[in-house]
């Protein structure tokens, strides 16, 4: 059996790579077809219910302005319900039928319960849930000090997608809808001060392709994997509810729009509606997998190369020399959305 496996090993990956070599260009084209087609009968969401979490900042905004323009009807959840009435207030200038806000907590399944029950309640069906919600951090996992921030980033970077999709999941089968994810390529590509982020991403990559199948031709799955796009995502946020409590860094307050941002969303709300089952920005990215699978030292060097300058370290923002919980850093003056006439102007 051994002697069986290691032939294998030997003759299947090179087998591999000369067939898709061959099969890359038939394959390019049956997608591109595939791409037409499913661009010719993209849903339209007018009139169409779509829940967003995490809608209060950069992506999760942006997105509900995206489906905004398309006329649907919109459920806006995150915790800064004062966030989200500028969001409402512009989504409804760009086209939106109904938009409810609703303040609440991915991380609690109760919550969740109340957000999905009260959307259809109020509109009595549900057909896009776009998750969102997040937690980055910028800390190198050697230097964090404070371990009980640990199981919040993985709470709201892996359950936060679970319990939403758990919840909604009947009224998205009733609906044919779609679930749409934010995951990252940090999920697969080494990235330093990211560990705990890349691991929870790489367990929702896990968890959706596996529901994928489960879930069949009853729901559509379209997961979003893009590399730094500039939000303040990337900033080094770090926020935690401890009672009633918010503490938050002050870079968390960073300008939550951008042009890649814009794009990005645009992206998502076309593939999801075309029924794309992957929307990846930058797609060249891919060309690393290749690397992983075949080659993973070429890809280790690479990033040694780029990352492990010792002055890197000093631009952590989150969790260097002092625990992470440390004190509330004193509350910033929150930044209200853009107006809906800035983002039409921006075009
Ligand atoms: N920006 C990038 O460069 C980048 C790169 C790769 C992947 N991504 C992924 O893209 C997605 C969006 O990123 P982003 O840049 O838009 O992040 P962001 O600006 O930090 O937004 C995160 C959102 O999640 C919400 N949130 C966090 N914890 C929550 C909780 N417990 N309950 C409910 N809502 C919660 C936040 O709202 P409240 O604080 O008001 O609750 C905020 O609206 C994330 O999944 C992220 O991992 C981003």
């Amino acid at each position: 059996m051994d002697f069986f496996n290691s032939l294998l090993n030997f003759i299947v990956p090179p087998a591999s790579m000369v067939m898709l070599a061959f099969s890359w260009p038939t394959l390019s084209f049956i997608h591109g077809l595939e791409w037409l087609f499913r661009s010719l009968s993209k849903e339209n969401m007018e009139d169409k219910v779509v829940l967003i979490t995490g809608a209060s900042s950069a992506i999760g905004e942006q997105i509900a302005y995206e489906y905004a323009k398309k006329k649907a009807n919109l459920v806006l959840v995150a915790r800064r319900d004062h966030r989200l009435r500028g969001i409402r207030e512009n989504a409804r200038l760009l086209g939106a039928k109904t938009v409810l806000i609703m303040a609440a907590d991915v991380v609690k399944e109760d919550e969740c319960r109340r957000f999905v029950g009260d959307t259809i309640s109020y509109f009595g069906h549900l057909d896009h849930l776009v998750n969102t919600a997040s937690l980055g951090h910028t800390f190198y996992f050697d230097e964090a000090h404070d371990t009980s921030v640990f199981p919040h980033l993985m709470d709201i970077n892996f359950w936060g997608n679970v319990y939403p999709t758990c919840v909604s999941l009947p009224y998205l089968k009733q609906s044919q809808g779609r679930i749409v994810v934010n995951a990252s390529v940090e999920s697969w590509m080494p990235m330093p001060r990211m560990s705990l982020y890349a691991a929870a991403k790489a367990a929702v990559i896990s968890f959706y392709e596996s529901l994928r199948f489960e879930v069949k031709d009853e729901v559509g799955i379209t997961i979003a994997t893009h590399g730094w796009i500039g939000s303040e995502m990337s900033t080094g946020q770090f926020m935690l509810e401890e009672g009633s409590e918010m503490q938050w860094k002050a870079e968390r307050e960073a300008p939550s729009t951008g042009s890649h941002v814009e794009e990005f969303a645009k992206m998502i709300v076309a593939g999801a509606c075309r029924g794309d089952s992957y929307v990846k920005y930058p797609s060249w990215y891919d060309t690393f997998l290749l690397y992983r699978v075949f080659s993973p030292d070429v890809l280790s060097w690479t990033f040694r190369l780029l990352f492990a300058s010792h002055g890197t370290r000093k631009l952590s923002h989150t969790g260097t020399s002092q625990p992470l919980l440390e004190g509330p850093p004193p509350r910033k003056l929150l930044t209200a959305p853009p107006t809906a006439v800035q983002y039409q102007q921006r075009g």
